[in-house]
C-alpha cells in the first residue's frame, strides 16, 4: 500500500470514530486544514518530475474529495443523533395536569358563541362564513345600500386599498366587513333554498367607547323558503331570546324599525328592569334592544340570485359581545380585548364546561369565579 492510501485510511478511521462536531473538525483541521497531512503532500508536488506530478497530483485530489464528502456525510449524522437525542430528552408529556394557576378560562365571547350556535342548531340552523376582508358588491351594493348610502359612512367603514400599488381607490376598494349580513349573500350565490343559516364572525367599525370597539363580533341569521313568514320570524326569534336568557316567559316585543337588506322591519327588545346599579332581564318595565330583524328584500334576494317571486325568507342579526355584556353583567365592552389575566380569571368560564341545550345552557358550571 502506498504512502497516501496508508493516510486515507488512517484519516478515515479517525472520521469514523468522530464522536461529536469537534472531534470531527479536529479531524478535518489534521487532514485538510493548511497544515494538514493531506495539504502537506500536495506541496511536495512541486519537487516531482511533471509525469509524476501529473499522476501524483490527481491522485491526492480524488482522495482530498473522498475525504470532504466523507466529512460532510458524518457531519450530517452527527447533526442527526445530536437533535434525535435533544428531542427525546425535550418530550412534553401533554397528558399531565396543568397546574391550576396557570389553567386556561374560556372567554366569555367564546362561550356566548357555543351557546347561540347550541340553540340555533337545534332548531336546524347550519353555521356558514365569510370572509373578514369583503368587497363592497356584498358589503353593501348586494344588500340593497347603493354606492351613495348614507349608511357607508354612518357604519363608519375602514377601507382596505385593493392594489398597493396604485392610489387609493374608494370605489374598488375592500373593507374589513362592517356587517355579517354579506354572507346572507354568498349563501345565496352558493345554495339554493331552502335555506336556514346563521353566520357568526368579527366585524369592524370606526367607534370606540365603553359599549362600542373597533372589532366587535356579529351574528347573522338568513332563512329561505317558499312560505317563510314574519309569524316564523317571531317565533324562531322568540324561541332563540328565551332559550338564550334561561326566562321562560321573558316579555318581548317587535318594534318597526328600517335597514336597507329588509322590508318589513323590526327591532326585538326584551322586558327588563333598569336600575342604577343594576339591569335584570325577564322582570320590570324597561325594555333591552337586542336585535334587528325583518323579511328579506326583494332586491336582496335578487343579487343572491333568489327569484322572490317563488320564494321569501327572514333574516336577523345581533352582536355577539351586546349579548354577552347583558348576560354575564359585563360593564365595558372595551375589557373583552385586553387581554388582561385578572379579567379572564374573573369572567372567564372553565374548559370543561361546554355549552349544550340537553343540558341547559349553563347549568354545567357558570361563571368560574
Ligand atoms: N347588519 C345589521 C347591523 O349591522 C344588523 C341586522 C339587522 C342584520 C337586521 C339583519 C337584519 O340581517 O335583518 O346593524
Amino acid at each position: 500500500m502506498s504512502d497516501i492510501e496508508v493516510i486515507k485510511n488512517e484519516i478515515e478511521a479517525q472520521i469514523k470514530v468522530a464522536q461529536d462536531a469537534k472531534m470531527l473538525d479536529d479531524v478535518r483541521v489534521s487532514a485538510l486544514g493548511k497544515k494538514g497531512r493531506v495539504t502537506e503532500l500536495l506541496k511536495t508536488l512541486g519537487a516531482m518530475p511533471l509525469e509524476e506530478r501529473v499522476e501524483f497530483g490527481k491522485k491526492i485530489n480524488v482522495i482530498k474529495a473522498e475525504l470532504e464528502q466523507q466529512i460532510a456525510d458524518k457531519k450530517k449524522e452527527l447533526e442527526e443523533k445530536l437533535l434525535n437525542e435533544k428531542l427525546k430528552k425535550e418530550v412534553i408529556d401533554v397528558t399531565l395536569p396543568c397546574r391550576p394557576e396557570v389553567q386556561g378560562r374560556i372567554h366569555p365571547i367564546s362561550k356566548i358563541y357555543e351557546e347561540i350556535v347550541a340553540i340555533f342548531a337545534e332548531m336546524g340552523f347550519e353555521v356558514a362564513e365569510g370572509p373578514d376582508i369583503e368587497d363592497q358588491f356584498h358589503n353593501f351594493n348586494a344588500l340593497n345600500m347603493p354606492p351613495n348610502h348614507p349608511a357607508r359612512q354612518m357604519q363608519a367603514t375602514f377601507y382596505v386599498n385593493s392594489d398597493v400599488n396604485k392610489d387609493f381607490d374608494v370605489d374598488n376598494a375592500y373593507v374589513v366587513r362592517t356587517q355579517t349580513s354579506g354572507v346572507q349573500i354568498r349563501t345565496m350565490e352558493k345554495k339554493q333554498p331552502p335555506i336556514r343559516i346563521i353566520a357568526p364572525g368579527r366585524t369592524y367599525r370606526a367607534d370606540y367607547d365603553a359599549t362600542h370597539t373597533p372589532m366587535f363580533h356579529q351574528l347573522e341569521g338568513l332563512v329561505i323558503d317558499k312560505k317563510t313568514t314574519m309569524a316564523d320570524l317571531k317565533g324562531c326569534l322568540y324561541d332563540f331570546i328565551k332559550a338564550f336568557f334561561e326566562v321562560d316567559d321573558l316579555p318581548v316585543r317587535y318594534r318597526p324599525s328600517y335597514f336597507p337588506f329588509t322590508e318589513p322591519s323590526a327591532e326585538l327588545d326584551v322586558g327588563c328592569l333598569k336600575t342604577k346599579e343594576e339591569l335584570k332581564i325577564g322582570v320590570g318595565n324597561d325594555w333591552l334592544e337586542v336585535l334587528g330583524c325583518g323579511m328579506v328584500h326583494p332586491n336582496v334576494l335578487r343579487a343572491g340570485g333568489v327569484d322572490p317571486d317563488e320564494y321569501q325568507g327572514f333574516a336577523f342579526g345581533l352582536g355577539v359581545d351586546r349579548l354577552a355584556m347583558l348576560k354575564y353583567g359585563i360593564p365595558d365592552l372595551r375589557t373583552f380585548f385586553e387581554s388582561d389575566v385578572r379579567w379572564i380569571k374573573n369572567y372567564g368560564f372553565t374548559p370543561l364546561d361546554f355549552s349544550a341545550m340537553t343540558n341547559g345552557l349553563s347549568d354545567n358550571g357558570g361563571l368560574a369565579r
